[in-house]
């Protein structure tokens, strides 16, 4: 440590200004403090001195924590200009400035720059500021706090001091080796309205919500610190002050980006992270890009939301959840004194201030009145605080860094141009935080699957929701209208369907003029849920439109619902969906028309019969079996019918069977297949006992609805009418009976004798049997049913049928006899006979 060349002089002014410092807080004018010598502040909280940082060979003039074992620096002097070896030397010069000189270099690394005229002394307090101050006017001429390395300590500023011109700001060391200047700087953006920026060179990484709210969001202080943001003439600065000041605590940025919050645990002898940026990912500067809102969720949630009015600026990056693009106005539309207005955004870290000015003393109805008054004015927010009274901000820009948080947060109000304010006045939620989805725009639309978690409600559903992929992307509108009921957070996933469909959106005029008013001569029939009416679309196309009555109890998503199902379902024996139509209340399907109408129309029908052979009757049974096993297990969502039918099955030109009507059909996913429901709906005669009475529907249910309509295919008669006479034989037990005894063929309608093979009949009424069995475990599935149909292996014996639920009193019997299963509601179509 000491050279050879040192001379005793040096020696002994060494050993005396060891002396001199170890116990002492101050530097006076003639003193010399060298490498080794050490400052202590009075109460022994701080120590000024030389040191190297971790395994550095170079020293640096700085502060640390003298009590703390784990030696924290909090300011460094020559952070950029290290000292080699340890021939630092450090004092006063006649101009009362604090000079560092390198020795062994014979250069000056450091000096303060002070023009007091006065000499000073240097300082070191007990809140860790190294002051110079006049040794007999006592006035502060330079400090260390206005010049901060990386670390904020309590009552150390950051901010702009206005009288002297100098912004105070943190910036991080370049390593745990190395304090010289790093690249992330902590500091108070003063354009626009001021703000606490995050740096990572010159990129904003973070933001703090803006004057005059609060110091870092999502920082939960618990009492332990009060952080004060003081904006007047003099200054605009931040600090902070402890609670408890025997708490050691700061606050630090590292080169990684973050800042975080430290405080001393005694017990551990370590330093706590109370807090650190960034959090979430909704605390990264522009995570969602401008004019979105970031809500914090789960890890694999749909992050962003555009606010009302824009849409994702790139649709297929906002999809993959590259949301950096942000959204843009959904059109161009003037905002400028064109019936626009306001839509409110609560609960929200407000944007960047940089494009935002406060004014003072405006109420929030003067605040938005000023806001309309200027055409670049984005959006608003005016709140009231006990310092400031009545505060304004108004922002002209981009709106950046939207948070979103369920219990804090203050209301943003978002200009949006006349028809978004018109539109926003329609509530997608009904009191009972029902979901209704909205309308959608006129165009080619895909599918995408929306799971919503309404964090408090526990309620997680999936949704289909349609998307105008190709032109214009709507997603954020989607989203904001499928939000949770108000007060709770929404988490949004989203999945890209697998298929892309396209599905048309008529609109409402559309499908008045082609089905001239939906007059009465267009009408094709009526069933539980509404009417069906014929149409021509002016390409020349002819449809059949379902108009859902409006009492249907079909509500909105039970319309979506089978909307989202039909569209996504392709198979030759099911009604293709053309599109639809939703105009308020009113919802309608578009269907390919069928020229043929339904199965009952030529089964019941005297001369028509006449129509349906053998053959064609074969064929389709085959094809209604092979629609139904596409629905049970084929499509990618397993799909229970519930009400299959003759008048549910239509044929086309060539007598090609389509099932049509799956506005009750429940989905299912995965493993489970069967369901409770306390609504029943359905149709007497082709209900299974266990769905008519107990509300339980499967695949099974359904597979009996089929063995009853295989068998009315095959005689011709209907399972609950023609067999008014005796009520204790419908269709399944006349059938059943003659299968016992053998005459099974004896239920063949007669005009089906020329072109009959009887062992496909008996096939047929065997597998019929087997379907209409009791128990729905002794059914075979749909697969198999086709299977049967298809094959000439052995069939086994079907058991006993259930073939008493041919009245409503039947019904009503069983009711009785098993009151604990109450059926709650039950909508049964009665079959008019034709
Ligand atoms: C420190 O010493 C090294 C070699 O010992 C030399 O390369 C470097 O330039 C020196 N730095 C300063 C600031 O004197
Ligand atoms: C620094 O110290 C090393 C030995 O530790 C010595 O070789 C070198 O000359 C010194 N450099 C200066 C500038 O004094
Ligand atoms: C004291 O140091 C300051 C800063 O380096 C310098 O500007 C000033 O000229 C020095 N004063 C004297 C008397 O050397
Ligand atoms: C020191 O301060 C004077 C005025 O106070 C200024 O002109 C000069 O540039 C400063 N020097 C440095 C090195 O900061
Ligand atoms: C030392 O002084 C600082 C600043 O006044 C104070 O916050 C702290 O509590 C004191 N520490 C002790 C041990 O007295
Ligand atoms: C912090 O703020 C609270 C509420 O304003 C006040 O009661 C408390 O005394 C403050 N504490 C300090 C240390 O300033
Ligand atoms: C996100 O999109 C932006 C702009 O299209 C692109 O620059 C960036 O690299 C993308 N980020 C990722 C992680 O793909
Ligand atoms: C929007 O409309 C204005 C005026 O009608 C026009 O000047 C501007 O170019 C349009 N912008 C875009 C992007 O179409």
């Amino acid at each position: 440590m000491v050279s050879p060349d040192f001379s005793l002089r040096s020696l002994i002014l060494l050993l005396l200004s060891r002396q001199l410092f170890s116990s002492l807080d101050t530097i006076k004018p003639n003193q010399v403090f060298r490498d080794g010598d050490i400052l202590i502040s009075k109460n022994k909280t701080f120590a000024f001195g030389f040191f190297k940082p971790g395994s550095s060979v170079q020293s640096y003039l700085g502060i640390w924590y003298n009590k703390i074992p784990e030696k924290t620096f909090v300011w460094v002097a020559n952070r950029d200009n290290p000292i080699n070896n340890s021939s630092g030397v450090l004092l006063i010069n006649r101009s009362g400035n604090l000079v560092l000189l390198d020795e062994s270099r014979k250069v000056q690394v450091w000096s303060t720059n002070v023009s007091s005229k006065t000499s000073n002394i240097a300082q070191l307090l007990d809140s860790g500021n190294l002051v110079l101050i006049g040794q007999i006017s006592q006035v502060v001429a330079w400090q260390s706090f206005d010049y901060p390395t990386d670390t904020l300590l309590p009552n150390m500023k950051i901010g702009m001091d206005l009288k002297t011109g100098l912004n105070r700001f943190i910036t991080s060391w370049r390593s745990g080796d190395d304090p010289g200047t790093g690249k992330t700087i902590y500091r108070l953006d003063l354009s626009g309205s001021p703000q606490l920026v995050i740096y990572r060179g010159s990129t904003k990484v973070f933001r703090t919500a803006p004057w005059p709210w609060i110091w870092v969001v999502g920082d939960d202080n618990s009492g332990m610190y009060n952080a004060t943001f003081d904006n007047n003439k003099d200054e605009i600065s931040e600090w902070f002050t402890m609670e408890d000041p025997s708490i050691v605590m700061h606050f630090v940025v590292d080169e990684s980006g973050s800042l975080k919050r430290l405080a001393w645990d005694d017990q551990s002898r370590q330093w706590n992270k109370f807090w650190s940026f960034p959090m979430d990912p909704c605390q990264r500067y522009g995570y969602c890009g401008a004019y979105a809102s970031c809500t914090p969720g789960s890890r694999n949630a749909f992050l962003c939301t555009c606010l009302t009015g824009y849409e994702p600026k790139s649709p297929r990056d906002w999809y993959l959840r590259n949301w950096s693009d942000g959204c843009v106005r959904k059109r161009n539309l003037s905002m400028c004194g064109n019936g626009e207005g306001f839509v409110k955004v609560g609960q929200v870290k407000l944007p960047d201030t940089s494009v935002a000015q406060a004014m003072m003393g405006m109420n929030s109805e003067q605040c938005k009145q000023k806001c309309l008054r200027i055409c670049s004015c984005s959006a608003y927010s005016a709140m009231y605080t006990s310092e400031r009274g009545d505060v304004c901000l108004l922002w002209s820009g981009e709106l950046m860094d939207i948070v979103t948080y369920p219990d804090w947060g203050l209301d943003l109000h978002v200009r949006i141009d006349s028809i978004d304010l018109a539109e926003k006045k329609e509530d997608f939620f009904s009191k009972e935080g029902k979901l209704v989805i909205p309308l959608l725009s006129v165009g080619m639309v895909s599918v995408l699957v929306v799971t919503i978690l309404c964090s408090q409600l526990i309620r997680r559903r999936k949704y289909k929701v349609h998307q105008d992929w190709g032109q214009h992307k709507r997603v954020g509108n989607i989203l904001a209208a499928l939000r949770c009921p108000k007060g709770i957070s929404t988490t949004y996933n989203l999945q890209e369907a697998n298929s892309h469909v396209d599905l048309p959106i008529y609109d409402l005029r559309t499908i008045t003029e082609a089905t001239n008013n939906f007059s009465s001569t267009n009408k094709l029939g009526q069933g539980g849920f509404g009417s069906v009416y014929r149409g021509q679309l002016p390409d020349g196309q002819e449809i059949a439109v379902k108009k859902l009555s409006k009492d249907s109890g079909q509500g909105p998503m039970e319309f979506a619902n089978e909307m989202m199902l039909i569209v996504q379902l392709q198979h030759r024996n099911l009604v293709k969906l053309l599109g639809c139509c939703i105009h308020k209340e009113e919802k309608m399907l578009v269907y390919e028309y069928m020229p043929n109408k339904s199965l009952d129309t030529f089964l019941f029908d005297q001369s028509r019969k006449l129509e349906l052979n053998w053959r064609r009757r074969y064929k389709i049974i085959v094809g209604i079996a092979r629609g139904m096993m596409y629905l049970h297990q084929d499509s990618r969502l397993k799909i229970i019918h519930r009400d299959l039918k003759a008048s549910n099955v239509l044929l086309d030109v060539t007598l090609n069977p389509k099932i049509s009507d799956f506005g009750m059909a429940k989905i299912f996913e995965g493993e489970q297949s069967q369901g409770n429901t306390r609504r029943v709906v359905g149709t007497y005669g082709y209900m299974s006992p266990e769905y008519a009475i107990f509300g339980k529907f499967s695949t099974k249910s359904d597979v009996f609805s089929f063995g009853v309509l295989l068998l009315e295919i095959i005689s011709g008669k209907r399972n609950n009418v023609d067999f008014r006479e005796d009520p204790s034989l419908n269709l399944i037990g006349h059938v059943w009976d003659l299968w016992r005894e053998e005459r099974a063929l004896e239920i063949v309608e007669p005009s089906l004798k020329e072109s009959l093979l009887s062992n496909e009949v008996l096939r047929c009424v065997h597998a019929g049997l087997l379907c209409v069995q009791d128990r729905a475990i002794d059914r075979p599935t749909m697969s198999e049913v086709v299977f049967m149909l298809g094959s000439d292996t052995n069939l086994p014996p079907p058991k006993q049928p259930a073939f008493f639920l041919s009245t409503p009193i039947d019904v009503d019997k069983w009711i009785i006899g098993a009151k604990q299963c109450s059926v709650d509601e039950v909508t049964i179509t009665q079959v008019n006979a034709r």
